[in-house]
């Protein structure tokens, strides 16, 4: 969370920042500044977005070439002009922005008031500040050297950039924990929390590696560690288009990727899926294909709605692998003290790779022996460097803060990780495995289906967007796209929604239903089918509003739904990917009918790298 920017170079740096500070906000929101280091050193803050800061210093003088940005996502101290980042040390002569949290700074704070300090902000950032600051004056250092020295007390996780009012054309960077990126010109330098920002103006890019400190400069890049060791950068070359990261002629991201849908799946099978030969290639899969076909169990890490692939993960790798499967929220499963022997496979999914609860979750099991497996979206971000192997979900850029296509794409990198391990397990025969593969290849296909029905789910919004509650009902593998349909409608809509096993309603969620309460069915015909009519008939007959997702021609369900929307035929361990869809555009369009800003839902953040 928080998004950061640094600009060194001939340009003019506020320009620069404001712009790849518009594509950071899906970090946070709550407020943005900037701190430009020209003549002096001057800092423009402001609660609200971007676009506020804008208006707000319309006329003041902002033609450094040398600056760093910062859009928050508040943890400690409310959203506020004075909480708002850059932070000014007490000199005024050093300006600093922060992404992550500061977890000793009480005790920073303590010792740096009993020295007489004044704290201008409640935030943990500003006393960090005020702590290298200290350390600069008492031993007449210089600010690299005071950064150094105070990192080695911080506890908790950071990326931090400086800029020094004695120091002109340089910025000091460094992180632990959260993403920095520094992007390569020709005489001139970008820092970044993510590289796609950056596309526009370049496409080389270093990723700055935990416990490591930059010194950048228009012409030059040091990078040490805190031990101060040189360390040689590793420049990357992106692999990504400036379209990538448009909206290109949609109102919203989020819809501009649930339409992207056929395209990302395609992506993400392309190269890798031969349905006519019969073939899975996954080098990631194919060099650890040892220990994930001879595991005792696999443990699946994540949060959220990659929490959520994880959990149709534990259906499909059970039935087709029959390897035992646990799914574990990656907050909870840190903390605890979980059993991990050597050689247990942890699967950690991920769009943004940078989760802090996934990331330690799989520090803290990589620690103890376990083999690290990868399903991330954003290439080279800390959870896939981190990993022993993976796949990458090759979904693109995901903006929207709600994920749509990278969710897509993660149920079909993990359903083909499951086809491969029971293939090479023996435990699927090779006539099922061929029709997988098959009707794998058929989804960007199906997808497009689904995705012409976008009119008739946008008339069933305005007809339910004034209800209070909805209930979210599944079975068996459309259980998770249940859970998923409610989390997306609660986050873009505000909208009190629950996701249920549809049998587990009988044992408390049925008192809930009556003629007001919408509950949304996903109801594609699978094993379950004759079970799941039950269970429509059991709301029908307490006056339940029924919205079903349902197998084109599925006459039954059609005979007892208030309304329903259908989706092409598919094998049960595919459906999902189809049967998520209507339940991405149902959220979104009440969303939009609320008239809510639906790629910056309130209080969340894109990529979460606080715990
Ligand atoms: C919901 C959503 C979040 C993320 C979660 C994990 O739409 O986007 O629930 O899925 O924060 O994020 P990643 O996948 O980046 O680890």
């Amino acid at each position: 969370m928080c998004g950061i920017v640094g600009y060194t170079g001939p340009r003019v740096a506020y320009p620069v920042i404001i712009n790849v500070l518009k594509r950071l906000e899906y970090r946070g929101y709550d407020s943005t500044g900037v701190a430009l280091l020209g003549k002096d050193l001057k800092v423009y803050k402001k609660k609200g977005r971007v676009a506020d800061l804008e208006e707000a210093i319309v006329g003041q003088d902002v033609h450094a070439h040398t600056g760093i940005g910062h859009t928050r996502w508040a943890t400690h101290g409310e959203p506020s002009d004075r909480n708002a980042h850059p932070h000014s040390s007490a000199t005024g002569k050093l300006a600093m922005i922060h992404n992550g949290i500061i977890e000793n700074y009480t005790q920073l704070k303590k010792e740096l008031v009993r020295k007489g300090y004044e704290f201008k902000s409640d935030t943990d950032t500003e006393v960090l500040l005020n702590f290298i600051e200290d350390i600069k004056e008492n031993n007449q250092c210089s600010l690299e050297e005071a950064v150094r020295v105070a990192l080695k007390r911080v506890v908790g996780a950071y990326v931090i950039l400086l800029v020094d009012r004695d120091e002109p054309d340089t910025i000091i960077a460094a992180r632990k924990g959260s993403p920095l990126v520094i992007g390569i010109g020709k005489g001139e330098h970008f820092l970044g929390s993510d590289a796609s920002p950056m596309l526009e103006y370049t496409k080389e890019v270093v990723y700055v590696n935990d416990y490591e400190l930059a010194i950048i400069k228009p012409e030059e890049l040091v990078l040490k560690n805190l031990g101060n060791e040189k360390i040689t950068p590793y420049v990357q070359k992106l692999d990504l288009e400036l379209a990538a990261i448009e909206k290109g002629g949609y109102e919203h991201f989020m819809l501009k990727e649930i339409f992207e849908q056929p395209q990302t799946i395609y992506d993400c099978l392309r190269g890798r899926l031969d349905a006519v030969e019969g073939t899975i290639t996954m080098a990631g899969v194919q060099n650890y294909i040892g220990q994930l076909t001879n595991a005792n169990r696999i443990l699946i890490v994540a949060c959220g709605t990659s929490w959520h692939a994880g959990l149709l993960a534990e259906y499909i790798f059970e039935e087709l692998c029959r390897t035992p499967v646990e799914v574990e929220y990656a907050s909870e499963f840190r903390y605890r003290n979980p059993v991990i022997h050597p050689g247990d496979v942890i699967i950690a999914i991920s769009q943004s790779g940078e989760t802090a609860d996934t990331l330690v979750a799989i520090e803290k099991a990589k620690e103890q022996g376990a083999i690290i497996f990868g399903v991330v979206n954003v290439v080279g971000s800390s959870i896939a460097r981190l990993s022993h192997s993976g796949a990458y979900t090759h979904a693109g850029p995901e903006i929207g803060v709600a994920s749509t296509k990278a969710f897509t794409a993660q149920l079909v990198v993990l359903t083909m990780i499951a086809l491969k391990v029971a293939m090479e397990k023996g435990t699927i025969t090779r006539e099922r495995f061929m029709h997988l593969l098959n009707e794998l290849h058929e989804i960007p296909a199906k997808t497009e289906i689904v995705l012409q029905q976008s009119e008739k789910i946008k008339e069933l919004a305005e007809k339910y967007k004034d209800a209070r509650d909805f209930l979210y009902l599944g079975r068996g593998y459309n259980f998770p796209i249940a859970l998923e349909g409610a989390l997306k409608l609660k986050e873009i809509s505000y909208i009190h929604a629950e996701g249920y096993p549809a049998a587990e309603m009988k044992h408390g969620p049925i008192a809930l239903v009556d003629e007001s309460l919408p509950v949304v069915f996903v109801a594609t015909k699978d094993s379950y089918h004759e079970k799941i009519v039950s269970n429509i008939q059991e709301i029908k007959a307490r006056k339940g509003k029924v919205i079903a997702v349902i197998t084109e021609g599925d006459e039954t369900i059609k005979g007892m739904a208030d309304d329903v929307i259908e989706v092409p035929e598919a094998d049960e361990i595919v459906a999902p990917m189809l049967s998520t869809i209507p339940m991405q555009l149902l959220a979104y369009y009440i969303g939009v009918a609320k008239q809510l800003d639906v790629d910056k839902p309130r209080n969340l953040a894109k990529s979460v790298t606080v715990e």
